[in-house]
């Protein structure tokens, strides 16, 4: 599975303060520097934390790959355009929310998705669908012309009891099946941490995680290198 850093609670930090410190490009290069896959950064429309010179800046420096999540909405596709991740992750944003809560609903919000899909595989860039472990919403995702899903698992995540956490990784051990049948790349994230990355590890068809509070957190204390280094070898198997 590769490892795509989530450094949206920098540029948090950085806001909370009006100030340039810290700075998510420097976060963005010393996380490429202790092996990270890629970076994620997610422009939402109010520009509550990552804000668009961050975008084009890391556009330019980095050198692994540039995941963009977004709304599909006209603005932030005609900046994404422009930008040219190399993937851009479609996801539901709702003002009011501490962070994203679900998936997509793909089914009601086909024709906007469809169109925005087209949209952005007309300036070369490949999308991925922030979706719910459901067939329906899968198939729909393929119909429709994503490229990549990307599972929501925090469901998985905050699941109380163990019997909840088996079944919420069930669904998505078969919901990764099934999109990788289709064709599809998959990518999972939300709310993975360094407990039950131990247990989502050992699921197959995963391409990519997603992962940021729990990294960014933990850098707090121990520094980003040994956060991202820390991370990166519970992914690939580390027993403790
Ligand atoms: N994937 C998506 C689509 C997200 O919106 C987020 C949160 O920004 C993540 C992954 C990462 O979640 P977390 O910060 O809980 O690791």
């Amino acid at each position: 599975m590769r490892f795509c850093l989530n450094i949206d609670h920098v540029a948090t930090l950085r806001n909370a303060r009006g100030a340039a410190e810290p700075d998510p490009v420097t976060a963005a290069l010393i996380a490429e520097h202790a092996g990270v896959d890629g970076i994620v950064v997610h422009l939402r429309e109010d520009r509550r934390h990552i804000k668009d010179r961050d975008l084009y800046l890391l556009r330019e420096v980095i050198k692994t790959k540039l995941d963009l999540e977004m709304a599909a909405v006209n603005d932030i596709i005609e900046i994404a355009c422009k930008v040219k991740p190399d993937l851009v992750t479609l996801v539901p944003e709702k003002r009011m929310e501490l962070t994203t809560e679900s998936g997509l609903n793909v089914l009601d919000e086909m024709d906007k998705l469809k169109s925005s899909i087209e949209r952005l595989h007309n300036a070369g860039v490949p999308v991925s669908l922030f979706i719910e472990p459901e067939e329906a919403q899968i198939d729909c995702s393929s119909e429709i012309g994503a490229d990549f899903i990307e599972i929501h698992t925090g469901v998985f995540a905050e699941s109380k009891t163990e019997e909840e956490q088996f079944d919420e990784l069930d669904k998505i051990r078969i919901a990764a099946r099934h999109a990788k049948k289709l064709g599809l790349g998959v990518n999972a994230g939300h709310g993975l941490d360094y407990q039950n990355i131990k247990l989502f590890r050992e699921l197959q068809d995963i391409d990519e995680l997603s992962i940021g509070h729990a990294v960014i957190a933990r850098a707090v204390f121990s520094g980003l290198d040994n956060a991202v280094r820390e991370m990166i070898s519970l992914i690939n198997g580390r027993k403790d």
